[in-house]
């Protein structure tokens, strides 16, 4: 994505120090490397009522200590408000949360879409090799409520176990 009005957001290791369990891993990590960046397509003004926006994000493969590279997540400022994902390339989980913290994972993989209720948290996990490339599209006045999360976590980890991708409840 290029071009009038796209903007972009990126985050290192360093923005993501809150969201990783393991601190001693995470300071032996170079603070600098980038863990996902989103480029958004936004026509309208946020808060529009009736406009989309288009985004893709780009998460990069890696682990802190057993814990897979994950965006920040989020709840939407109005729970009203849903959102599509596309994977485009990579392997990955959608990880989603009711208000309730009820935590579950959807697999991704080249092709799978993805609908996330108005009220659900998300946040999305890269289980693979490869960049993780991830198209989403969302209503202009959904908004974002990164707070809530920032407060108390998911409710669920995900966690390399034996080479595979395993969903830690117990927070
Ligand atoms: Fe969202």
């Amino acid at each position: 994505m290029s071009g009038e009005p796209v903007q972009e957001s990126l985050k290192t290791l360093q923005d993501l120090q809150a969201v990783f369990n393991d601190r001693a891993a995470l300071a032996s990590m170079d603070a600098g490397s980038e863990v996902y960046r989103v480029r958004w397509w936004a026509p309208v003004q946020p808060g529009t009522e009736g406009g989309l926006f288009w985004g893709v994000t780009v998460l990069q493969p890696g682990k802190v200590g057993d814990e897979y590279f994950m965006t920040h997540g989020h709840f939407h400022a109005n729970r009203t408000r849903a959102e599509f994902y596309g994977t485009v390339s990579g392997n990955g989980v959608l990880v989603q949360m009711s208000a309730d913290r009820r935590t579950w994972g959807e697999t991704m993989t080249p092709g799978s879409l993805h609908y996330v209720r108005g009220e659900n948290a998300h946040r999305l996990v890269n289980t693979g090799d490869l960049p993780l490339v991830v198209w989403a599209c969302w209503p202009s006045d959904a908004g974002y409520d990164y707070s809530t999360i920032a407060e108390r976590g998911f409710a669920a980890r995900l966690v390399e176990h034996d080479g595979k991708p395993v969903l830690l409840e117990g927070e």
